[in-house]
């Protein structure tokens, strides 16, 4: 079996981790059970280009359950846990090609061995996988019966790709379920970003000026956790509604040339391009730091840091100080790459339980309707949704009520008025 992963040694650390995750999955848990017997994936190749963690394993694990063949590689250099490749290459026997801090030439390397795996289905987070299909390995793209893409850039890249009509095959937009957004984007990142914030920094938050740009799914849930832990936040957005939402759940909102002035703390959350740059760095504070929980790292405009900046040096795990002047120092965290991944664990294994079982039930939505299924992008049933958030509650232990046959007509008719 081909793979490139960093140790094998460490394959048993990896396992315990997995199965600490497996704890807090029961969905995806009852779906693995499920697939076993059901064998919904018998003989498929699939290829997921994931953030290689815990509960990337756990899907892993669930997909092979039920009878696929899986090749994994990284969506992200920054985010792989190498215990993780072990664990998947010892005991699962799945063929990992990703290794932590590798450099990009490496990276499209193991996205290019994922591909000479032939893969029918393919699982991505940030379209990179999708888009070499529809670039450098057009030819294969034939074979493929449909994608399911896990995060908003990746459904917004793929969406403009749909709308120039270049699209290769069908897509699920996995991001675009309710049961993923509402709760991975909002509350995983809510949490995991502040989990990495502090891992790197060990600063407290509050009182601090806590400046978030971008006010989607991610950032609620950014802005909401660092109030919650008695950071003032300060929301900068280019949507008025947006802007409207934020002041309306109690946040200050201003421009970013405003807020540069006053932050402490700096998080982009926007999936756009140069958020923060030269003019914004100019007029910060000393100390400020800056981070992104976007999927790529280009809100916070590097380079122009990296112009501004005298003197660059490593000072913590995870910490650039970028000093400008002599009086003057910028920290940026993991390099401007998803902080919640690169200094933390990524989301909550909780959270992946329902962003996992919905990809799952994705690549099942393409197999039972792949000679139905054309060349757009797909948005899961709700019945998914529901069926997803039912197991969740279950698990939690929470019955909600059902309405009655008379609410149910209630609900549906027009008849009854004031
Ligand atoms: N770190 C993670 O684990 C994680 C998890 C989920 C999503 N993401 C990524 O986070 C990013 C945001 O996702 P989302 O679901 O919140 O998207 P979203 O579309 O719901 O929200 C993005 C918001 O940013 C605003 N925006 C765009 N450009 C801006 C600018 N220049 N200044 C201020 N605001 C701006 C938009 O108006 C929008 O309200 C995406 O790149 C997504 O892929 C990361």
């Amino acid at each position: 079996m081909k793979y490139d992963i960093k140790n094998l040694k460490l394959a048993e650390a990896g396992l315990k981790k997995i199965r600490w995750a497996a704890q807090e999955m029961p969905v995806l848990g009852a779906m693995t059970e499920l697939f076993r017997k059901t064998k919904p994936f018998r003989n498929l190749r699939i290829g997921a280009c994931l953030h290689v963690s815990t509960e990337t394993a756990n899907l892993l694990r669930a997909l092979k359950a039920g009878g696929a063949r899986v090749f994994l590689c990284a969506s992200n250099p920054l985010s792989t846990k190498d215990d993780v490749c072990a664990a998947l290459v010892a005991y699962e026997k799945i063929p990992v090609f990703a290794k932590a801090g590798v450099s990009r030439k490496t990276f499209y390397a193991h996205l290019n061995s994922v591909l000479q795996a032939k893969p029918e289905v393919i699982i991505d987070d940030g379209a990179d996988l999708i888009g070499l299909l529809h670039t450098s390995h057009v030819r294969q793209a034939k074979r493929i019966l449909g994608a399911c893409e896990e995060t908003t850039t990746g459904v917004n890249r793929l969406k403009s790709l749909s709308k120039a009509g270049k699209l290769l095959f069908p897509v699920v937009a996995v991001n675009d379920a309710q049961i993923k957004h509402l709760f991975d984007n909002r509350y995983g990142t809510g949490q995991s970003a502040i989990d990495g914030i502090l891992r790197a920094t060990n600063f407290m938050l509050a009182g601090k000026k806590f400046v978030v740009a971008g006010y989607g799914w991610v950032g609620r849930g950014v802005a909401s956790r660092a109030s919650g832990m008695g950071a003032e936040v300060i929301v900068t957005e280019i949507n008025p509604i947006r802007a409207i939402e934020a002041r309306m759940d109690g946040y200050s909102v201003m421009t970013m040339n405003e807020a540069s002035k006053i932050g402490d703390i700096f998080v982009t959350a926007t999936g756009n391009i140069n958020v923060i740059g030269g003019r914004h760095f100019s007029q910060m504070k000393n100390g400020a730091i800056l981070s992104n929980v976007g999927h790529f790292n280009v809100e916070v405009n590097i380079g122009e840091l990296e112009k501004l900046a005298k003197k660059k040096e490593q000072v913590r795990r995870e910490v650039t100080a970028y000093q400008l002047s002599k009086d003057k120092t910028l920290f940026l965290l993991s390099e401007g790459r998803l902080v919640n991944l690169a200094a933390a664990e990524g989301h909550p294994a909780s959270i992946m339980d329902l962003s996992f079982a919905a990809q799952a039930k994705a690549v099942e939505f393409i197999i039972k309707n792949r000679r139905k299924l054309k060349k757009q992008i797909y948005t899961l049933p709700p019945s998914v949704d529901q069926e997803i958030a039912s197991l969740k509650l279950k698990s939690f232990g929470i019955e909600i009520d059902k309405p009655g046959k008379e609410q149910e007509a209630y609900m549906s008719g027009w008849e009854t008025g004031t």
